[in-house]
């Protein structure tokens, strides 16, 4: 089993890096291969609206984003990892997310598989606010991250979401939160 990990924190080091590494140490002891893409280090673009990805399903920007596509279509299940900036993820990881309008054309305008072929692909999510709990803190999030799991036909089979998380190391105070990454990642592997 192949898991993909996409990091949309610009922080190193910071809270979403770990739980999104323990989230891995529990994928990994349950027999998973893992591949991390760290989107800050990556050269994408947002989408341009070209609409050249109409035609053939491929998108024509030559960055960073063409080792993305290959790396989703290689994926058996993706676990995506980001704070919440302004109430949603991270403009890198939206920017990566917009640029997978090629697999929304291939999925409902080609009519054709949006990864390439018809695998049953699981996602997870992880998410942290600084937030102290208010209703609905992660509810913009969810609504884009499940809008984009469906477009890849990707399955949405969970989610840890943790407010009242603000500085690098916050997490860091919440052992059971970290114990929880590690067990939702063995169980998404255990589960395939
Ligand atoms: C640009 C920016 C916008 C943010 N917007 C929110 C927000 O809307 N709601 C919230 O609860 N926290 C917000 N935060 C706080 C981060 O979500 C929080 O510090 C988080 O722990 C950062 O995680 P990281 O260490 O993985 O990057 C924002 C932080 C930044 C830098």
């Amino acid at each position: 089993m192949r898991l993909l990990a996409i990091n949309g924190s610009p922080r190193r080091g910071g809270n979403t890096d770990r739980l999104l590494e323990k989230f891995i140490e529990g994928a990994v002891r349950a027999g998973a291969e893992t591949r991390t893409l760290v989107v800050c280090d990556l050269k994408i673009e947002g989408c341009r609206h070209c609409d050249a990805c109409l035609a053939k399903g491929q998108c024509m920007v030559q960055d960073d984003m063409q080792g993305v596509y290959r790396e989703l279509e290689a994926a058996d299940s993706i676990v995506i990892g980001s704070p919440l900036h302004f109430m949603s993820v991270s403009a890198q990881l939206k920017a990566l997310i917009d640029r997978c309008q090629a697999m929304w054309s291939r999925k409902y305008v080609l009519k054709i598989p949006p990864l390439g072929d018809v695998r049953q692909r699981k996602g997870f999510l992880i998410s942290v606010g600084g937030r102290r709990s208010i209703p609905n803190l992660f509810e913009a999030e969810l609504v884009t991250i499940k809008t984009f799991f469906r477009t890849l036909d990707v399955s949405y089979c969970g989610e840890l979401l943790i407010p009242g998380i603000d500085a690098r190391d916050d997490i860091m105070k919440h052992p059971e939160a970290l114990e929880k990454a590690f067990e939702e990642g063995r169980e998404l592997v255990e589960k395939s």
